[in-house]
């Protein structure tokens, strides 16, 4: 794995742990840790022995507070669409990943935090976790895409109250409004969630989840053909190993054996 000094990374079983780990400032999203969540996802589509993701933030109490307000205090005009332009290319990198992400989201989850979980492809938070786009006061908005991805996810009204106040919310109305999927008692039960579900994808056909991720995202980005992406990655299924893996699999009545190719 690339060299962190922030986020750490373990590979257990062909899940990546990742943690971001600045606990003392509640793991904001400094410049640092941004470059290294790009080096990170650069390397999870290309290692084979990482099958899926989850990412969550060091100790109990954070998940990550924002994009670090020491930096956002340095903007000007000339480089804050820059800023905004460079989180967005790491969070879509995230977001297009080919191998499941799911955010473990244990505590605060605010500003650039909650747009952090949004664009993993799952949220399954603590019930301490608490979300929200606190932006409007410090007399900004989101920049790293969240004011898109938290419409698509709540719906206009919803959204639009909740970036207009800046008010947080916790994980059960969280989930009521389906920014989350599931709701554990603590961290450990969220990370427990997270390993069921993954455990359940990563027994399926590897090159078929990837073609999922990009028939659904296609579904957030206007200027694709949905359908279009997804009769294709069919067709690319129907190609692979692992389709007539499947199709066999079912006819002989035993499991699959996927391979990923
Ligand atoms: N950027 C930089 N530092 C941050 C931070 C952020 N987004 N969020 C928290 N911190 C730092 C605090 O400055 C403090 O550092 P210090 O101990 O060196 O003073 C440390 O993390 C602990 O935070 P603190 O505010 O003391 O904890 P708290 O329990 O009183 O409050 C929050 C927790 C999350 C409510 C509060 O930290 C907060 O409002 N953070 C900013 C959230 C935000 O606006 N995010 C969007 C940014 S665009």
């Amino acid at each position: 794995m690339s060299e962190s000094k922030i986020l750490l990374s373990e590979n257990k079983n062909g899940i990546l742990y990742l943690t971001i780990n600045r606990e003392s400032k509640l793991n904001a999203l400094n410049f640092e840790t941004l470059e290294e969540l790009k080096n990170i996802f650069d390397e999870v589509n290309d290692n084979k022995t990482i099958k899926s993701v989850i990412l969550t933030g060091a100790g109990e109490k954070a998940f990550v507070a924002g994009a670090d307000i020491n930096e956002i205090a340095e903007l000007n005009e000339l480089n804050a669409r820059k800023f905004a332009e460079n989180g967005q290319e790491i969070f879509n990198l995230i977001e297009s990943c080919h191998k499941p992400v799911i955010a473990v989201v244990n505590g605060f989850a605010l500003g650039g935090g909650c747009e952090l979980a949004m664009a993993c492809h799952m949220r399954i938070a603590s019930a301490n976790a608490k979300f929200g786009q606190p932006e409007v006061n410090l007399g900004i908005i989101p920049g790293y895409g969240g004011t898109q991805r938290l419409t698509y996810l709540i719906g206009r009204g919803k959204a639009n109250e909740f970036l207009m106040t800046g008010e947080m919310i916790g994980a059960e109305e969280a989930k009521t409004l389906g920014l989350v999927n599931h709701v554990a008692p603590d961290k450990q039960g969220a990370i427990a969630k997270a390993e069921q579900i993954l455990h359940t994808i990563m027994s399926k056909a590897p090159l078929a989840i990837g073609m999922i991720i990009d028939c659904v995202n296609a579904v957030f980005i206007p200027s694709e053909n949905g359908y279009q992406i997804e009769a294709n990655g069919f067709a690319r299924c129907v190609k692979s190993d692992d389709y007539q893996e499947g199709t066999t699999a079912f006819l002989e009545k035993r499991k699959p054996n996927f391979k990923g190719e």
